[in-house]
């Protein structure tokens, strides 16, 4: 039975718009989200065995039934236990260059890249829908993770339509290693704030209600405007990380006063900056590292990829 080696890229929401709270204590969204080439390795082993195992070169990545990638195989072994009885465990080891705790989708690519794995390895042929359904099961992000490039995202994040691909566009990642917000928190903290019948800001609570801005993002993806890309980035949940982490939005703000489009990545606390090429991201690069000196803050350049999960190699 073959192993596979899988690229699994990171995501930035370019726009994530919070519509209402739902029953089941998720929101209804409008996001836009883009795959960037920031990517995991995981690599997928067969065992003779019926046991999963998993091995991650990152000391805050859990390394049992906790791991979404853990959760992914475990998932496949129960739906399929025929194929999970004939081909046996498998052993997962991830390659980890996506921050933890970012707000870059790590955790749910790499989920997302264990059910194309084992599709793989099981032979499935089990159909993109199906293994998004899986995915849903799974978080929020791993639909659009089994896919990738350059989406409209719906619902809790699972209904997606294609866009047109925004290709040549950089992004400068900034993230404090030591910092990392919980998804469940961020999106909690919002709702009691802006969403509920008690939230403290009622001004905010109605304009939230009003405003709907992912019109003007699609249509400017739509129309290739990568001006109009840049002006029309948003994210609600910068309203309840940034108060809570000023530093974050020290970062933003220079990046900022570089002249920089800039916005949080899903729950954060990752910023993003676009820039056209790479020469003006590696100038962005330096001129935050001069502004900010802090050993703690990391910066990566990375660029839009139309593609989420990439088989790189298998072996027999
Ligand atoms: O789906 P996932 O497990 O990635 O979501 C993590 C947390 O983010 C959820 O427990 C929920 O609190 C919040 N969330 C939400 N609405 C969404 C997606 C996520 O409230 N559409």
């Amino acid at each position: 039975m073959r192993s596979y080696s899988l690229i699994a890229s990171a995501k930035i929401n370019l726009y994530l718009e919070i519509i209402k709270d739902r029953p089941d204590d998720y929101h209804d969204l409008v996001m836009v989200l883009q795959s960037i080439n920031l990517a995991d390795r995981v690599d997928l082993r067969p065992l003779k065995n019926d046991t999963i195992c998993l091995h991650c070169n990152h000391p805050e990545v859990p390394q049992d039934h906790r791991n979404l990638a853990y959760k992914a195989a475990a998932l496949m072994a129960q739906k399929f236990p025929d194929a999970f009885a004939k081909y046996g465990g498998v052993d997962i080891t991830i390659d980890k260059r996506i921050p933890v705790g970012a707000g870059l989708a790590g955790g749910s690519t790499n989920a997302a890249a264990v059910l194309v794995g084992l599709n793989l390895m099981w032979n499935l042929r089990l159909s993109i829908s199906q293994l998004q359904y899986l995915g849903s099961l799974l978080g929020s992000d791993v639909p659009f993770c089994i896919v990738g490039g350059t989406m409209l995202a719906t619902g809790r994040g699972e209904y997606l339509t294609r866009l047109p691909v925004i290709d040549s566009f950089y992004a400068v990642l900034a993230k404090y290693r030591s910092l990392s917000v919980s998804t469940a928190w961020a999106y909690q903290t919002f709702r009691h704030q802006y969403l509920s019948s008690h939230a403290l800001d009622t001004v905010a609570v109605v304009g939230c209600k009003q405003r709907t801005y992912s019109e003007q993002m699609v249509s400017a993806i739509t129309r290739h405007n990568k001006k109009q890309i840049c002006q029309f980035l948003h994210n609600d949940l910068e309203r309840v990380v940034l108060p809570k982490y000023p530093q974050v939005q020290k970062l933003r703000d220079e990046f900022q006063r570089l002249g920089c489009s800039v916005m949080m990545s899903g729950s954060g606390p990752t910023m993003f900056a676009l820039t056209k090429s790479q020469q003006e991201a590696q100038q962005v690069v330096e001129a935050v590292k001069m502004a900010i000196p802090d050993p703690d803050l990391d910066l990566w350049i990375s660029k839009f990829t139309d593609t989420s999960i990439r088989v790189e190699s298998f072996s027999e």
